[in-house]
């Protein structure tokens, strides 16, 4: 089975990045099943149900989402009919599903997972509950169901819980694509027992800012320490990130292009 994992679709040029790109990768590659993460797919925060769309309509198949997944109002009415999975440890009574099993017909039902670590300065993650331990509890729930594949979109700040998290669940999941800081890492690798992982997969959409955002504004955030409007940046170089993982020959590469 092959799985292409497309980085967050940053805005309104990440969408048009996945247009231009995806429709030709598909077919090269011809993968299985298409994911995206697209907590940022609207104007840079957020989802609307005609932006999901349009990716479904450029070849994702399934989408995951993160700490900015209910950014735009509505979304709580919404989200149940798309294709999407939300952090699976958010506390409570919160709207959407936190993981999903997605019928592949012949190739079989994968169960896609969605979890948000709790190191970042960002103060909400604290009141998240314990992703490992749920990881746990949601394989538990699947352990009589014949699975083809466990994936799971770790959306995380530091990269030492995105590590141990890849350590904790190897052998026990099919793969972990790393996701939240927007920044590429150079790591996809095998786990010793078998998972696949990449501790970021990063960001699809303008490279020319910060993270998306007009380089003035986080520039002027770091230099006065007062928070800042953030614009989200629409000219300059664009890239398209993804990994691509393969089963069968145990394979994950890195599919990277960026456009002037
Ligand atoms: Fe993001
Ligand atoms: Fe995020």
């Amino acid at each position: 089975m092959k799985v292409l994992f497309v980085g967050e679709i940053v805005a309104g040029a990440g969408r048009k990045t996945v247009k231009e790109v995806l429709p030709g990768l598909i077919k090269e590659h011809t993968p299985d099943l298409v994911l995206s993460n697209v907590e940022n797919l609207s104007g840079g925060r957020g989802i609307t149900p005609e932006k999901v769309n349009e990716m479904l309509d450029a070849g994702i198949n399934y989408c995951t989402g993160g700490d900015h997944i209910f950014w735009e109002r509505g979304t709580e009415d919404f989200i149940d009919s798309l294709p999407i999975v939300r952090p699976a440890n958010y506390p409570g009574e919160v709207a959407g599903k936190g993981f999903a099993v997605i019928d592949l017909g012949s190739k079989g039902q994968i169960l896609l997972i969605n979890l948000m670590g709790r190191t970042s300065v960002n103060s909400t993650t604290s009141y998240l509950e314990d992703p490992f331990r749920k990881l746990d509890e949601i394989l538990v729930l699947h352990k009589d169901i014949k699975l083809a594949a466990t994936i799971v979109d770790f959306h995380c700040d530091y990269t030492s819980e995105k590590v141990a998290f890849g350590h904790y669940v190897d052998g026990r999941v099919t793969a972990v694509i790393g996701t939240h800081t927007h920044v590429p890492t150079a790591d996809p690798m095998i786990l010793p027992n078998g998972t696949f992982y990449v501790t970021d997969v990063g960001m699809t959409g303008i490279i020319d800012g910060v993270l998306g955002v007009k380089k003035e504004n986080i520039i002027n955030l770091f230099m006065t320490a007062r928070n800042q409007r953030f614009e989200w940046e629409t000219s300059g170089r664009r890239a398209f990130r993804s990994v691509l993982f393969d089963t069968e020959k145990k394979e994950i590469t890195r599919i990277d292009k960026e456009i002037k």
